[in-house]
C-alpha cells in the first residue's frame, strides 16, 4: 500500500475515538478491504483455534475467555473468576457463534485462583478451572520459562475472544482474532508505571487500533502454538500508547502445571 494511503488510513483511524481491534463487526466482514475502520480484527474459525473457550454465567451470559490446556482444565484470568463459585460458572467449548448451541457447555467443579492475586494491575492474574468432563484435544501447551524467545519484542501474537469490539462497546457475537506484536518491557513500562515484567507481557501497535477489550479477559495470547499470555488489562482499548497487557504465562508455569496435573 502506498505510504500516503497508509498515512491517510492511520489519520482516519485516529480520528475515530477508541476504535477497538474488534471494531470490525462481523456484518462488515465483506467490506473489510475497503473500510478505513478495519484495523485488524477478523472472524476466527473455532475449528482453527479449538482450545479457545468462553466463560459464562449459569444463565449463559459470556463474560470472559479461556484456554483449554488439558482434557478438563482451562486457564483463564484470576479477575474473571474472583468472587465466583464453581456452581455459577460454565465453560463453553466448540461454539464460535454465541447465539448457536454448537459445542459443549461444561460445568466447573473447582476454581483455583493464584493465591497472590489481588488485582489485575498487580499481577498474578491467572486461574485454573477444573471441568466436570473431559473435552477433546487438541489442548494448547503452556509457554515455559525456557520459551523466552516467544516473548521477544516484535513477535507476532494471536489474541482471540468474544469481547467488546470497541472501548465501552458491546461484546462480539462471534469469535474474533487479531495479531498484535509483543512490546519490549521498557516500552510497556513507559505506558504503564505499574507494569511488572515478571507478571505481565504487553502487545499492540504504537498507533493503537488493534487490541483485546472488555470480555476478552482470560482468553488466549498465542505464539508458535503455545499459550504465552492471558488477556488481563489495559487503559481503554486500542488507544495509541496504551497497549493490551496479558498475564505472562511462562512466569506461572510451575504453579499452573501443578494445578493442571491435579
Ligand atoms: N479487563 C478486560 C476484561 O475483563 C480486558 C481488558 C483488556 N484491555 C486491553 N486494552 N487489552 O475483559
Amino acid at each position: 500500500m502506498a505510504k500516503t494511503l497508509r498515512r491517510l488510513i492511520t489519520a482516519l483511524t485516529a480520528a475515530v475515538a477508541a476504535v477497538g481491534l474488534f471494531t470490525v463487526a462481523p456484518a462488515n466482514a465483506a467490506t473489510d478491504d475497503v473500510s478505513p475502520l478495519v484495523v485488524g480484527g477478523s472472524r476466527a474459525r473455532i475449528a482453527d483455534h479449538p482450545w479457545t473457550v468462553y466463560l459464562a454465567s449459569s444463565s449463559g451470559g459470556q463474560f470472559c475467555g479461556g484456554t483449554l490446556v488439558s482434557a478438563d482444565k482451562v486457564v483463564t484470568a484470576a479477575h474473571c473468576t474472583r468472587g465466583r463459585t464453581p456452581a455459577s460458572t460454565r465453560v463453553v467449548w466448540g461454539r464460535e457463534d454465541k447465539q448457536s448451541s454448537a459445542g459443549v457447555v461444561a460445568s466447573v467443579t473447582r476454581i483455583w485462583t493464584h493465591p497472590s492475586y489481588r488485582s489485575a494491575t498487580a499481577g498474578y492474574d491467572v486461574s485454573v478451572l477444573t471441568l466436570d468432563r473431559d473435552l477433546a484435544s487438541p489442548y494448547l501447551p503452556l509457554a515455559t520459562p525456557a520459551d523466552t524467545a516467544l516473548y521477544t519484542a516484535g513477535t507476532n501474537a494471536t489474541v482471540l475472544g468474544w469481547g467488546a469490539t470497541s472501548s465501552g462497546g458491546s461484546a462480539s457475537r462471534y469469535l474474533l482474532k487479531a495479531t498484535v506484536p509483543v512490546i519490549a518491557d521498557t516500552g510497556c513500562k513507559r505506558s504503564y508505571p505499574q507494569y511488572n515484567s515478571t507478571a505481565m507481557v504487553c502487545a499492540g501497535y504504537p498507533q493503537g487500533g488493534t487490541d483485546t477489550c472488555q470480555g476478552d479477559s482470560g482468553g488466549p495470547m498465542v505464539v508458535n502454538g503455545k499459550l504465552i499470555g492471558a488477556t488481563s488489562w489495559g487503559k481503554g482499548c486500542a488507544s495509541a500508547g496504551y497497549p493490551g497487557v496479558y498475564a505472562r504465562i511462562a512466569s506461572y508455569h510451575a504453579e499452573l502445571a501443578q494445578q493442571i496435573a491435579s
